[in-house]
């Protein structure tokens, strides 16, 4: 199978060129790479010559196209590539083509017999979900599976990868700033901590942080507001919610979901506060042992602090496949309503994990 890479080298890209090689995943195809700006230069692994990303003729060779190049490169080149009559399979991270009719939304641990029915239908475009929707859908797949949710609310606490590689540089940038600010009272045990925090709320408001990728100080901060406003008030990233999970699990109704989308100052892993109405009341031994065993990766957190704080956190995560769900409880509005928080890492079953398995679903 010959597949075009295009993207390789930016986070997402790197993550998933790092997951195929521990998975030896080059060993059963043959890459080819591309670049927008690099061509004819080396590429990795001894694969000869990097070729123009933007080369139809080159493309329509493949069988396999994988991109984490971003939107812009799908829509200038997805379309030319199907109208020169290219018929191989694309499969993408960015989310231009993701509420496309034919395409696909692949998530296979939670919807692998979607992924099935859509490639015994011929479909050819398989794109990666939003990284928040996959996270909780991998974390909470046995509540959905068994039908239980009747509506689900979801708090967000959004990693700075989410927003992109300069976006996790400017969050250690603003940290370090901060402490600049005040290093020599911190040094000082015997300084006044009101003091201290006066002057770093005087640089989170003052111009001298570097704001340039966020537009605000997202360390020492949140900042409840991802990507632009849709309709109703919400953001897209909240949108995304309600309708690429339904997408994803392919729901005859509709399950409502809504939440607010915040981004705070961890790294690459998303967390996710959940509220969740269940269609029925049924036993928290049952709701336990349906999040334990739903997918090898769903790990469930035992709802006490010390495991809690030592497991369900983007420290305890970050770099890992496990999305592991805790806090789980039945809350106060009656036994129907279930508390949970799950963490994720959002490069890996957040972006690059679920595209790197649609190419061994292919050889299978
Ligand atoms: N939109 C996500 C975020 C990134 O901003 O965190 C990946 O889907």
């Amino acid at each position: 199978m010959n597949v075009g890479f295009i993207g390789w080298r930016g986070m997402v890209g790197s993550v998933l060129m790092q997951r195929m090689q521990e998975e030896n995943d080059f060993a059963a195809i043959n890459p080819v790479f591309f670049s927008t700006s690099q061509v004819g230069q080396n590429a990795p692994f001894d694969a000869g010559k990097l070729l123009d990303a933007v080369a139809i003729d080159e493309l329509k060779k493949l069988d396999a196209v994988v991109t984490c190049q971003g939107g812009d490169y799908t829509k200038q080149v997805h379309p030319q590539l199907r109208a020169a009559g290219w018929t191989g399979i694309w499969i993408d991270a960015a989310s231009s083509l993701r509420m496309a009719d034919d395409a696909v939304i692949i998530l296979d641990p939670v919807n692998r017999e979607v992924i099935d029915a859509a490639l015994a239908a011929g479909k050819k475009d398989f794109i990666g979900g939003n990284c928040t929707v996959s996270l909780m859908l991998m974390a909470l797949g046995g509540l959905f599976r068994a039908g239980l949710v009747e509506w689900l609310s979801s708090m967000t606490y959004q990693a700075a990868s989410g927003a992109g590689a300069p976006n996790m540089r400017e969050l250690l940038t603003q940290m370090g700033h901060l402490h600049d600010s005040v290093a020599d009272q911190l040094a000082d045990p015997a300084s006044a901590i009101l003091d201290i925090d006066r002057k770093v709320t005087a640089e989170l408001r003052g111009n001298a942080i570097p704001t340039d990728n966020f537009g605000y100080p997202l360390a020492g901060s949140v900042l409840p507001w991802i990507d632009r406003e849709v309709e109703d008030g919400q953001s897209r990233e909240e949108w995304k919610g309600y309708a690429e999970t339904n997408k994803i699990l392919r729901s005859t109704t509709p399950i409502p979901i809504d939440g607010i989308c915040v981004r705070i100052g961890a790294m690459r892993c998303h967390s996710q506060a959940l509220t969740i109405k269940l269609n029925k009341d049924i036993p928290m031994a049952d709701i336990e042992d349906l999040l334990a065993n739903d997918n090898p990766w769903a790990e469930l957190v035992p709802n006490r602090k010390e495991e809690t704080l030592a497991r369900l956190t983007p420290a305890a995560v970050s770099g890992t496949l496990k999305t592991p769900v805790g806090r789980v409880r039945k809350m106060k509005m009656g036994p129907q309503y279930l508390s949970a928080f799950t963490c994720g890492d959002q490069l890996l079953w957040g972006a690059a994990e679920p595209l790197r398995r649609m190419l061994r679903i292919l050889r299978e």
